[in-house]
């Protein structure tokens, strides 16, 4: 059930279905590369991070940000910043970006341009996250002028899905990233929307194919245009006058 995203950039696996510590803790020591492990958070999730999570040979880091899309700014990026370096972390360790849209941006962000660039890996906690941010390579941090406005593109090594996750989410969360599904369908796929608006939505079998399909429209967009020059423009409908509510808001409104 894994997908696989291709881009000139480079090539992942984004993990479908899957036991998200268990795959990890399997894909770093398959790897043998790293150093240290350090997984950034937010107040919502970092519990996540429990006994399972077994890193037998690696020295864990764990850095906690308040939840919430008010952190995805400056202050914060450059706070991680200084704890890297205060952890003497480099090109030999991993960033783990634990959490919904917010931790992935910013942790996604941190990992581009700490050092030039270190590995990280997204797994996605919300569903909004696992259908849409965690998706496609956009990192970003927001300015008082607005959201995304510093960022880049930049691909993890891997993205882990776990659905287990979802059981915690919030309603309104819920509907927040079913919103991105629909968006998904509305752009590329009728039969997508007759599946959301026909279907029984507690149903789990039925919510792991809406996301599935949703990833796969998404991973056709982006390995066409990642850099979004022209075709990737299409997921940005709805997100224009999104971020703009969003912002008038104060963010208060998802
Ligand atoms: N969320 C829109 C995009 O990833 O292009």
């Amino acid at each position: 059930m894994d997908i696989f995203i291709n881009t000139m950039q480079s090539k992942y696996k984004i993990y479908l279905d899957c036991i998200a510590l268990k795959n990890l803790n399997e894909f770093i020591a398959s790897k043998k590369e790293y150093k240290n492990i350090i997984v950034i958070t937010d107040s919502n999730v970092d519990h996540f991070i429990d006994n399972s999570f077994n890193l037998k040979n690696y020295k864990l880091y764990k850095y906690v940000i308040e939840a919430g899309e008010k952190s995805k700014n400056i202050e914060t990026y450059y706070k991680i910043i200084r704890y890297l370096t205060s952890i003497k972390a480099d090109r030999h360790d991993l960033i783990i970006a634990l959490g919904g849209g917010v931790v992935g941006d910013l942790a996604g962000f941190v990992a581009s341009t700490y050092m030039r660039g270190i590995d990280y890996i997204q797994i996605p906690t919300s569903l909004l996250a696992m259908v849409d941010s965690s998706i496609g390579s956009k990192t970003a941090i927001n300015t008082e002028d607005g959201k995304n406005l510093i960022g880049s593109f930049y691909n993890p090594r891997a993205v882990f899905i776990d659905f287990t996750y979802l059981k915690t989410l919030p309603q309104k969360e819920f509907l927040n990233g079913l919103s991105e599904t629909i968006k998904a369908s509305i752009i590329k796929d009728r039969k997508l929307f007759e599946l959301i608006i026909e279907s029984d939505l507690n149903n789990e079998e039925i919510i792991k194919k809406i996301v599935k399909r949703s990833i796969e429209i998404k991973r056709e967009i982006v390995e066409r245009d990642l850099k979004e020059t022209k075709e990737r423009q299409l997921l940005n409908f709805g997100h224009t006058i999104g971020h703009a509510l969003e912002k008038l808001s104060d963010y208060t409104l998802p």
